[in-house]
């Protein structure tokens, strides 16, 4: 039998997990195409806290299998802000799936080209996903620190 998946709504009560499988994420994924300042600086001065208000506007969602963690969303009409698997269950689908579940939740109330801003190393899953690129953006961290990002599109 397939292992199950399923999604639901994080509520605060999530708050450290979600911040720990950000942090999972980025340690997984991110280090080939970011140097180890950047690394460094990612999360520097984060905490749950940081995710407070998209849980109470509803906007963040908690991917599971078999009953644990697997990854995260959060979008919010015409954007998809945040989209992380953790490193040890990559590879299985659950990106896509939960990629698709945040399209189709950004669809709602928005008839715009889908944005969302994708880190270096995810930029082949995106396009590989119907999105494509627009250009360069860059997200800014504490000590001015640059984690450059591709900002992308998905044209329904
Ligand atoms: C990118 C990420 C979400 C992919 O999740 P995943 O669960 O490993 O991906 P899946 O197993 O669902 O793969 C779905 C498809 O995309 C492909 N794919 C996955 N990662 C890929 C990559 N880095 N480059 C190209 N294709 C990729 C898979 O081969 C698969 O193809 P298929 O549909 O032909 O079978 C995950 O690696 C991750 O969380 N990375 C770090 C997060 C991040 O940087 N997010 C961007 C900020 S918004």
């Amino acid at each position: 039998m397939p292992p199950s998946f399923a999604i639901r709504r994080a509520s605060v009560a999530d708050l450290d997990l979600v911040f720990r499988l950000h942090v999972d994420s980025v340690q997984a994924h991110c280090g080939s195409h970011y140097d180890e300042a950047q690394m460094q600086a990612w999360f520097a001065e984060r905490s749950g806290e940081n995710y407070r208000s998209a849980v109470e506007q509803g906007a963040l969602w908690i991917a599971e299998s078999e009953g644990e963690p697997v990854g995260f969303t959060e979008f919010f009409p015409g954007l998809i802000s945040m989209l992380f698997v953790r490193g040890t269950s990559s590879g299985r689908g659950w990106g896509r799936r939960l990629l698709n579940f945040a399209i189709t939740g950004a669809s709602a109330g928005s008839a715009d080209p889908i944005r969302l801003e994708s880190t270096l190393n995810a930029e082949a899953f995106y396009r590989h996903n119907g999105f494509e690129a627009l250009g360069p953006g860059h997200l800014s961290r504490p000590g001015g620190v640059l984690l450059p990002t591709i900002l992308m599109v998905h044209r329904r």
